[in-house]
């Protein structure tokens, strides 16, 4: 029988060249999407899944997510004096519990493979999720979870390795992970081959690897190996290729849409997706974009 999902790894290690200068200083993982930093979002889809303890794969200047998973002691101070009490539970609430999150260094950005093999030690000797910080997802219908929880649904079905996949316009495969479909359950599938950023023209689908995944420790064994792929780095992708002639590996297909907000156009429709999701703003913004369209 599989084993339960408790540990999620986040690596928060990218330098975010794609949105400079914002992210000189400020990691792009803490811009906001609406009024929460992506990153919080991502977490709070986590524990969703029913995600106990959180290892944060950082870099040099990502000192401000570690405190943003800490209390602020002078602010909640000021917020208690001041009777703010709905803010300070709304503080409360998004704070993991004490001890349920792990920091460790990617000291040089080698590669998404690289950042995911930095947490080894934590992970230790079982399944574990991760999910890309910058990628943010949004279910199709208030009911449905986010996408890590219908990744762990799928691994309860299938056991092994599992990959979140959602489908993108066929010109764009080469900027992604993209998998090959073996036998298909609908909503699942047997993955037949993966490959990171095909040449144009030669992708076996366009289903883009979209940024949550449960992986079975071995994985750390194969990254070890340290051996670049595309662009130089130590991919994730060529990893689980490799795994993959010795286990199973299920694509799910996520019923909603992913936002990368690690691009320029990704982080301004999240933020208008997620804007549109909330019922306290949701008019207001459509009535602003009514004057702008
Ligand atoms: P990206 O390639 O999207 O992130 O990696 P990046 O390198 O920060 O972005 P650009 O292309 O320069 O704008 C996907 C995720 O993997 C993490 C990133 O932080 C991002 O969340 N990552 C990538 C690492 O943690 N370490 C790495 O060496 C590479």
């Amino acid at each position: 029988m599989s084993k339960r999902i408790r540990k999620a790894v986040f690596p928060v290690a990218g330098l975010g060249t794609r949105f400079l200068p914002a992210t000189k200083a400020v990691p792009k993982e803490m811009l906001t999407v609406v009024d929460r930093p992506v990153l919080q979002h991502v977490v709070d889809e986590a524990r969703e899944a029913g995600i106990e303890h959180f290892i944060f794969v950082t870099g040099r200047n990502k000192a401000v997510i570690e405190d943003h998973f800490d209390i602020s002691y002078e602010l909640e101070d000021t917020l208690r004096r001041r009777g703010k009490t709905k803010e300070l539970e709304a503080l409360a609430a998004d704070l993991p519990p004490a001890g349920a999150t792990s920091f460790t260094r990617q000291q040089a950005p080698l590669g998404l493979g690289h950042a995911v093999w930095c947490a080894r030690d934590i992970v230790g000797d079982e399944p574990f999720a991760v999910l890309l910080p910058d990628m943010v997802t949004l279910p199709n219908g208030a009911k449905k979870t986010r996408c890590l929880a219908q990744a762990v649904a799928a691994y309860q079905t299938h056991g092994g390795n599992i990959i979140a996949v959602e489908e993108v316009p066929p010109e764009e495969t080469h900027q992604y992970g993209v998998v090959a479909v073996g036998k298909d359950y609908g909503d699942s599938f047997e993955i037949a081959g993966m490959v990171e950023k095909p040449p144009r023209g030669t992708a076996p689908s366009n289903l883009m690897i979209s940024g949550r995944y449960i992986l079975q420790p071995e994985i750390f064994s194969i990254l070890e190996k340290g051996e670049k792929g595309a662009g130089g780095e130590i991919q994730l992708t060529d990893g689980m290729v490799a795994l993959q002639a010795a286990q199973s590996f299920h694509g799910v297909r996520f019923d909603g849409r992913t936002y990368d907000t690690g691009s320029k156009l990704g982080f301004l429709a999240a933020n208008i997706a997620f804007g549109l999701a909330r019922p306290d703003i949701a008019d207001g913004l459509r009535a602003e974009l009514k004057k702008l369209l």
